[in-house]
């Protein structure tokens, strides 16, 4: 099956040799193709030129992109969608002057979520979330890392994994699963934050990595959550399953959590809101892909991620929904593009690489995904017809798509 893109107005982060990731200065640069075509056979990108040397005619499909402006799909490289219920009274509460964390100390928040989750059974829990992928894809989100961590007891944890792996094998989008049973220490073991933190190492992990569930593991480094030992037990007990961490660091305080992650080779470190200068520093020396949310910021009104200190730092930088039932309900990777401009100061181009070829690194997928590359899945985004590609970003409320192609399927 071939399909042909034809008269495109311009295709964006075309890469004839992907890098896997960009970083700094490189991220200023978002090479194009003005009238341009792109040719798709079955999943894959065939080939791609412009007008002017269009020789292909024989094709099953024709798509005429005449004043749109064509892209790869969004990889959102963190996302928790996977979960039961929702959380507006939370919300409502927050408006009525709660924080976030006096909600979490008062029983609600992930506790709550878990509460939800582990009465809801399998089925259902794949039909709420099957919803929310089927959302984002239309959203142009063409692949997604999907957490646990709303389970915290073994079989609740499973339960979130088996589904996120059947929402991969249901549906054209590429899933990778990160297990996130250290989210926060359920009230079983309220008094007895190590005796969790055991059963995470002795009884779950093994579990989930003899189902072969996930491909990430992740922990909550935070005040109130999990330390930085807690961090360190799990991510060394981890490394025996051969899995690689992507850790939550930084949200509310700076705690050592970057540098506990980089010491373990984490592939991201996740949320950044609070970031010092000997984190930059030890990113620095790193392969470990920073990761901005600036949807989370928006939604609980706390510091947006210091993304141009990071990016002019000579730093790559990713960008991600966080997508959840608390701190960010929203997994529209275009506002998330819109908002890193508008409130963390990157340019459109910017934005663009750390949400396509950035996102994918931070899932591992860089090889297959994330730019317009010969032989990478047909995973893009059709414009509607747009003046530019920085009116993406500009219109930050209007949805601009017309259309999506996850894995050569047009949605
Ligand atoms: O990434 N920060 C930790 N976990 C999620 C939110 C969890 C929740 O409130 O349900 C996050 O923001
Ligand atoms: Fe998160």
């Amino acid at each position: 099956m071939k399909t042909l893109l034809i008269n495109i107005k311009e295709l964006l982060q075309v890469r004839d040799i992907a890098p896997n990731k960009v970083s700094g200065a490189e991220m200023k640069e978002l090479p194009t193709l003005k009238n341009a075509w792109l040719l798709v056979e079955n999943d894959i990108i065939k080939d791609f030129g412009t007008m002017d040397v269009l020789t292909e005619t024989e094709v099953h499909k024709t798509i005429d992109c005449t004043g749109k402006i064509v892209l790869p799909t969004w990889c959102d490289s963190h996302t928790h969608i996977v979960y039961a219920g929702n959380r507006e009274q939370e919300f409502v509460d927050r408006i009525n002057g709660l924080s976030y964390q006096e909600i979490a100390d008062n029983g609600g928040g992930i506790l709550n979520s878990a509460k939800k989750l582990q009465q809801t059974s399998e089925a259902d829990l794949f039909t709420q979330s099957a919803a929310r992928l089927k959302e984002v894809m239309k959203l142009g989100t063409g692949a997604i890392e999907i957490k646990s961590g709303y389970g915290l007891t073994t079989e609740a944890e499973l339960k979130m994994l088996r589904v996120a792996k059947k929402l991969g094998e249901t549906f054209p989008v590429k899933v990778k699963t990160t297990f996130l049973g250290a989210h926060a220490v359920p009230s079983e073991f309220k008094n007895d934050k190590q005796g969790y933190m055991d059963h995470i190492c002795n009884d779950m992990l093994p579990k989930v990595a003899e189902e072969n569930l996930t491909d990430y593991v992740d922990i909550f480094c935070e005040k109130g959550y999990f330390t930085v030992e807690d961090t360190h037990q799990l991510l060394s007990e981890a490394k025996k399953y051969g899995l690689i961490p992507k850790t939550h660091v930084n949200q509310f305080n700076a705690i050592g959590g970057v540098k506990a992650s980089v010491d373990h080779q984490a592939l991201s470190v996740d949320h950044l809101e609070v970031i010092t200068d000997e984190d930059i520093s030890v990113l620095k020396n790193s392969e470990t892909m920073p990761v901005a949310l600036p949807s989370c910021s928006y939604f609980l009104s706390i510091p947006y991620t210091p993304g141009r200190k990071i990016i002019d730092a000579g730093l790559p930088l990713a960008l991600a929904t966080d997508y959840n039932p608390g701190s960010t309900p929203s997994g529209n990777m275009n506002f998330v593009v819109a908002t890193a401009c508008i409130k963390m100061k990157l340019t459109p181009e910017e934005a663009i690489n750390a949400a396509t070829i950035n996102g994918a690194y931070a899932m591992g997928i860089s090889e297959t995904h994330g730019s317009i590359t010969k032989g990478k899945s047909a995973s893009v985004i059709i414009t509607k017809e747009i003046p530019s590609y920085g009116y993406l970003p500009y219109a930050f409320g209007s949805n601009l798509i017309d259309m999506v192609i996850v894995a050569g399927e047009v949605l």
